[in-house]
């Protein structure tokens, strides 16, 4: 039996895969307030800590306003590259040896950016990230639920110019009365691209919302997914279909999803054999990067040196690598 501190040892140690991470939500205050002064881009912030305390959220749309507002900043290539760049910093510091990306075009499109813009900036960081650290990544292309699916497949007619960058499509932002079937033609048009499909379900949202994203949807992977306890039939699905919950606990905590750590259900999910992981969602806005997480609930919920390790196996297992970079990662765990 490995105490807590050989634990927390391993988990700052072991190669890791995030596969749950809003590059938006990796926006530090620092970096936030530097970038409203070079584009000259008023944000309701006198200060630094003031921006700290504003993150104070009562669930996913109190957050929500928040993050859009935060995001503002972003103007330029430079701003995008910089923004995944420090992400990209923050993985080397946490041993993260492959990430898949999200990020939300909408959010910049929507305020005049060019989707060109947003993508040249984030690959240009992961491509550095690539050849100085061996970093590898995948970029998914969420879009945002609470708009019309008409104005996501004008999106998605600009991500067909980069289909070598963005490996798949995703759905963010406001759950409730966003439901999956909203999205079926254009994730139907959006497989018939090439894209892999995932969907943020059962974060606040039914078990509903995760048997339509996968029915509808057609995803392979549910992000967040915690709801599904509710439902036994789904549970006894998602664990026969093998598919991946994208788990974010301090996401959860911070949205008021779970009350406290110690009542969070990944033990409970983990010990029914799904296939889940820990992430960091948006780490900036939510108090830590992957291994404050891994660390956070290892302690809360007492894992086990074995659950941890099943964990990380299962972030490599779910990624979207090919089958003999997973296996080469997994012989290393
Ligand atoms: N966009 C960024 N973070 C999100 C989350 N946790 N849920 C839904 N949309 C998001
Ligand atoms: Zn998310």
């Amino acid at each position: 039996m490995k105490n807590s501190k050989d634990i927390i040892n391993y988990i700052n140690k072991i190669p890791k895969s995030e596969l749950h991470l809003h590059i938006e939500g990796s926006l530090e205050p620092e970096l936030m307030f530097k970038l409203s002064k070079r584009n000259k881009i008023e944000i309701p912030f006198k200060s630094i800590e003031e921006i700290k305390s504003a993150y104070n959220f009562s669930n996913l749309d109190s957050f929500l306003k928040i993050y859009y507002q935060g995001s503002n900043v972003l103007i330029t290539e430079e701003d995008f590259f910089d923004l995944t760049w420090e992400y990209i910093l923050r993985c080397n510091q946490d041993n993260i040896v492959h990430t898949e990306i999200f990020f939300d075009p909408q959010s910049h499109t929507e305020r005049g950016i060019k989707f060109n813009t947003i993508i040249n900036g984030i690959d240009k960081a992961l491509k550095k990230a690539n050849s100085e650290f061996g970093i590898t990544s995948k970029i998914i292309m969420c879009f945002l639920r609470h708009l019309e699916e008409e104005s996501c497949f004008d999106i998605l007619k600009q991500a067909l110019n980069h289909k070598d960058k963005i490996v798949g499509v995703g759905l963010d932002s406001s759950e409730k009365g966003n439901p999956p079937q909203k999205f079926k033609n254009l994730f139907e048009a959006a497989i018939k691209e090439g894209f892999v499909t995932v969907a943020h379900a059962g974060e606040e949202g039914p078990p509903e919302y995760i048997w339509d994203s996968l029915n509808l949807l057609k995803v392979k992977r549910i992000d967040h997914g915690v709801q599904c306890l509710k439902d036994k039939k789904l549970v006894e699905t998602l664990i026969k279909k093998n598919i991946p919950l994208t788990v974010c606990p301090l996401s959860n905590i911070k949205l008021c999803v779970f009350d406290k750590l110690e009542n969070h259900n990944l033990k409970k999910m983990l010990d029914k054999g799904l296939r889940v992981m820990v992430n960091s969602d948006d780490p900036a806005y939510f108090g830590g990067y992957l291994n404050t997480n891994l660390i956070e609930t290892t302690k809360a919920l007492n894992l086990s040196l074995e659950d941890v390790k099943i964990l990380i196996e299962n972030s490599f297992k779910s990624s979207f690598l090919d089958e003999s970079t997973k296996n080469s990662w997994l012989s290393k765990i």
